[in-house]
């Protein structure tokens, strides 16, 4: 069936640095169908040839060596764009009247991106359905909504209450792109396309996760809307919670989008929620020093940069199995890692036998820069008694596989456009997020709020952090990944 992709936000950061290259590539490796038409849409008055120009030159920058100008230019006759504001219903009866025209009145599936800063979702989901764009007579309608959904279990209801009355649930699609990120879809493959994690995957054999998303950058040019979110926000609410639910989940009926989701939701329902008394015990919050320096940020803002929590999954493979979450900026690199850290062996059989965590049993999921996975086991050393070593058997993506790992957009954008749901958060999945999230934000905004520790760019956050680990016997998966 013939597809639109409609852009909202089309001269924004986003749609040049990520979803026109996603697109792009799409094309290349010959995954879009033939008769798709692109459609930017934004304030800006731009020409068809203006945007397609604009748009070539940021591509070549984003996608590098695979840009191509021959390749490039049949790619572009689909492009169009279509000068619009979202505040004008004049501008969505004429866009409406564009896209029928553009597609000839043929049945054809119509996918509206909202790419726009967020304080626009609401009143673009509205206009599309006065203009009577959602309506499903010539082809499927969907409407894919980037991140942040809300900034609170409150607004979030409120955004899919509105969304709603335009769209039915099976249309809308709740971007998370690191659920697009190839190493998160292979730990559905790790756990259930294998039988021998998923018995020892329980509180019999783990002693805890640990889950990292760390960023060497720091706020850079985006402080303005980073003040106002803060790491919570911006990371916590949204790409670790997928995380966690990816590694925490029972194993789904099949694998369709709504099986999925249902055992995503479960476990979120399943995380303890925190009470205000324990907020200092289980969350962490710190600034890398230098934050209140950058443009944009207030001189006295406490927003931080770092989090770090211990939430419990009060269920039955979980049970007593703490989930250590941690993100922040200015640390010391980027990396994106889950581990899975296995308790010491019950009985201490040989001379140096592991007695700590660190020299147990560890699956250590490197979700980005270096996409892999490491297990960590004890080992004989040759001619030296029984003495033993860790060791790993290391598996890396780039040696196994040789190619370039895909961009998570190419892989959201495509399942957007043919219907496939399954890695997209469902509307009771943020609803529940936010419940995890809501009550850290309020404590931590409250009048007698926990400390904000300070941290130098280049570390590993907070020192008292560590020390906050260390207290309870464990130690943070502190390591660099080797990359190239
Ligand atoms: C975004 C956050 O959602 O994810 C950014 O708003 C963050 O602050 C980014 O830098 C990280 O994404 P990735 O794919 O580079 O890990």
């Amino acid at each position: 069936m013939a597809a639109t992709i409609v852009i909202f936000g089309a001269s924004g950061d986003l749609t040049s640095r990520k979803l026109i290259p996603a697109l792009y590539q799409l094309y290349r490796k010959g995954r879009l169908s033939s008769t798709l038409n692109i459609v930017g849409v934004s304030r800006t008055k731009f020409t068809h040839a203006e945007w397609r120009e604009e748009l070539a030159r940021s591509t070549e920058k984003f996608v590098g060596e695979s840009f191509n100008s021959e390749n490039w230019e049949q790619f572009a006759e689909r492009i169009y764009y279509q000068p619009g504001d979202i505040g004008q219903p004049d501008d969505f009866t004429s866009l409406s009247k564009f896209l029928d025209e553009l597609e000839g009145g043929e049945t054809c599936t119509r996918v509206y991106y909202l790419s726009t800063a967020p304080r626009f979702y609401q009143p673009a989901i509205e206009q599309l359905g006065q203009a009577g764009m959602s309506c499903e007579s010539n082809g499927p309608r969907r409407v894919v909504i980037e991140k942040p959904f809300g900034t609170d279990l409150k607004s979030a209801r409120e955004l899919n209450r509105v969304t709603h009355e335009v769209f039915a649930e099976q249309q809308v699609y709740r971007i998370d792109h690191y659920l697009g990120k190839e190493t998160v879809q292979n730990l559905l493959v790790l756990r259930f396309g294998n039988t021998i994690f998923e018995p020892i995957w329980n509180r019999n054999y783990i002693d805890h996760v640990q889950i990292t998303v760390a960023e060497e950058v720091d706020v850079g040019s985006r402080a303005g809307y980073y003040d106002s979110a803060g790491v919570v926000r911006d990371m916590v609410q949204n790409h670790l919670l997928q995380l966690l639910m990816v590694a925490a989940m029972e194993a789904p009926v099949r694998y369709e989008a709504d099986s999925i989701r249902n055992e995503k939701v479960k476990v979120l329902h399943a995380i303890r929620p925190l009470e205000t008394e324990q907020i200092r015990d289980y969350t962490f919050r710190g600034q890398y020093r230098g934050y209140t320096s950058s443009k944009g940020v207030e001189p006295t803002s406490r927003t931080p940069t770092f989090a770090a929590l211990k939430l419990w999954i009060d269920n039955w493979r979980w049970q007593g199995v703490p989930f250590y979450l941690r993100s922040g900026k200015a640390m010391s690199c980027r990396t994106t890692q889950i581990v899975i850290q296995f308790h010491c062996p019950p009985h201490n059989l040989f001379e140096n036998s592991p007695t700590s965590l660190g020299e147990s049993n560890r699956l250590v999921i490197q979700v980005q820069p270096a996409e892999g996975i490491q297990l960590h086991f004890q080992t004989k050393v040759p001619d030296a008694g029984m003495k033993m070593r860790q060791t790993d058997l290391n598996f890396n993506y780039q040696k196994e596989f040789r190619g370039a790992i895909p961009e998570a957009y190419e892989r959201l954008l495509l399942d957007a456009l043919e219907g496939d749901a399954s890695l997209f958060a469902r509307a009771d999945e943020v609803e529940a997020a936010w419940k995890v999230c809501d009550p850290i934000l309020e404590a931590w905004t409250a009048r007698d709020k926990p400390t904000l520790f300070m941290y130098d760019p280049g570390f590993w956050g907070p020192d008292e952090c560590r020390e906050w680990m260390l207290a309870q016997g464990r130690e943070w998966f502190d390591t660099c990944p080797l990359l190239g």
